[in-house]
């Protein structure tokens, strides 16, 4: 008799549960302030209370497909209707869904590296190859997109090219002449816009759906719209192109509870403006606060999040984040890169914990 261990599929063998440990650690001690996932620091508005209650009470009822929710997505981004919009349970399980329809075991996922870890970690379990592009530093100021060395590293292995916008955690946007040249190439070309609504939908490279059937655009009810528990996320494109990966769908992905919350956040414009409101302003908050230390760069964001290069101040952003965790404060640590060790980041809080963190960092870096 074979042992189980020999029934698994090889690219599935040996690969462990993805566990956050710092979003583990912040449910295990919630004194500490969460300033490391991206989250949203405002709770759920009254109107999205309102849906949840409402819907927990007949869920004893299977979902529908979410045909209101998807007209509703449409309608906001100008697109014919559901046809254009599948739904995940985040956008994490989108590109699940996504991967699986393009990818075989051996084939290849160009990623724009520093970049958000789902990709490689749903491309891996199918058996994929992740190829990362890294980004270039200029000047050691800003971390420049590079379509040149994107277009280069095709191969005829290659089948999604995948690039954030704004990209976490560089927090800056691509040039919209660069999208073009890499949805000309043909191959399913996914766009992750977790975080556009910071600067609003006009940074949005939704039109591109129009004239390309293989550009697809991802997003997320997790982070502007703050409902990251929730589990609410979205891909819009072509009607023909969202039509197969839907058959690939788990049914009933999403619950009722979180479609109608979901629809419900969607339809609180006001509630939108004052988070993203209130984001801008403390990001800027922090920009400028931190902004006279010398040897620290700061990346200039366009999200809610912040990415920091301390490389030159001698300090190593691993130590950074374990001096703001000793402060209360859970940071996040970057890996070295460029030559520096000096990365992290940091996610816009409470007025109060954004007032805390720049003592924190300035204190470190500074002493
Ligand atoms: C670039 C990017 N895309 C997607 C997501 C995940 O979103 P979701 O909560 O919808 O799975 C994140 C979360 O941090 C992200 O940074």
């Amino acid at each position: 008799m074979k042992k189980i261990d020999e029934y698994f599929v090889p690219w599935v063998k040996g690969i462990p549960m993805y566990i956050s440990g710092h979003i583990e650690l912040a449910w295990r001690q919630p004194e500490l302030h969460r300033m490391m996932s991206n989250e949203n620091p405002n709770e759920p508005s009254p109107k999205v209370l309102e849906a949840i209650n409402k819907y927990a009470q007949i869920a004893n009822r299977y979902p529908d497909q979410g045909l209101v929710v998807r007209s509703k997505i449409a309608e906001i981004n100008g697109l014919d209707g559901p046809e254009n919009v599948v739904l995940g349970n985040g956008s994490s399980e989108v590109y699940d869904n996504i991967f699986r329809c393009f990818l075989q075991p051996g084939e290849e996922v160009i990623q724009h590296t520093p970049c958000f870890g789902i990709y490689k970690l749903r491309g891996e379990i199918l058996g994929g190859k992740m190829v990362s592009v890294p980004m270039v530093y200029k000047d050691r100021k800003e971390l420049a997109f590079d379509v040149d060395s994107i277009l280069n590293a095709i191969t005829d292995k290659t089948k999604i090219i995948v690039i954030a916008h704004p990209n976490n955690p560089t927090g800056n946007f691509m040039d919209d002449a660069e999208f073009i040249r890499i949805a000309e190439t043909g191959i399913p070309f996914i766009i992750d816009e977790a975080y556009v609504e910071y600067a609003g939908l006009k940074m949005s490279q939704v039109p591109l759906i129009k004239k390309y059937k293989n550009v697809i655009v991802t997003r997320t009810l997790s982070k502007a719209y703050g409902l990251a528990g929730l589990r609410f996320g979205y891909a819009m494109g072509n009607k023909d192109v969202i039509n197969q990966i839907s058959a690939a769908l788990i049914p009933w992905n999403v619950g009722t509870i979180v479609m109608w919350a979901g629809m419900a956040a969607l339809e609180d414009t006001q509630g939108l403006e004052q988070r993203v409101k209130f984001n801008n302003e403390q990001l800027d908050f922090i920009e400028e606060s931190l902004s006279d230390i010398p040897g620290l760069n700061i990346f200039h964001s366009h999200a809610n999040y912040i990415l920091f290069d301390a490389g030159e101040t001698g300090k190593k952003g691993k130590d950074m984040v374990a001096y703001a965790q000793g402060r209360g404060i859970i940071l996040r640590p970057d890996s070295p890169k460029y030559g520096s060790e000096g990365w992290f980041r940091v996610t816009i809080g409470t007025r109060e914990e954004n007032r805390m963190v720049v003592d924190v960092i300035r204190d470190y870096l500074t002493q």
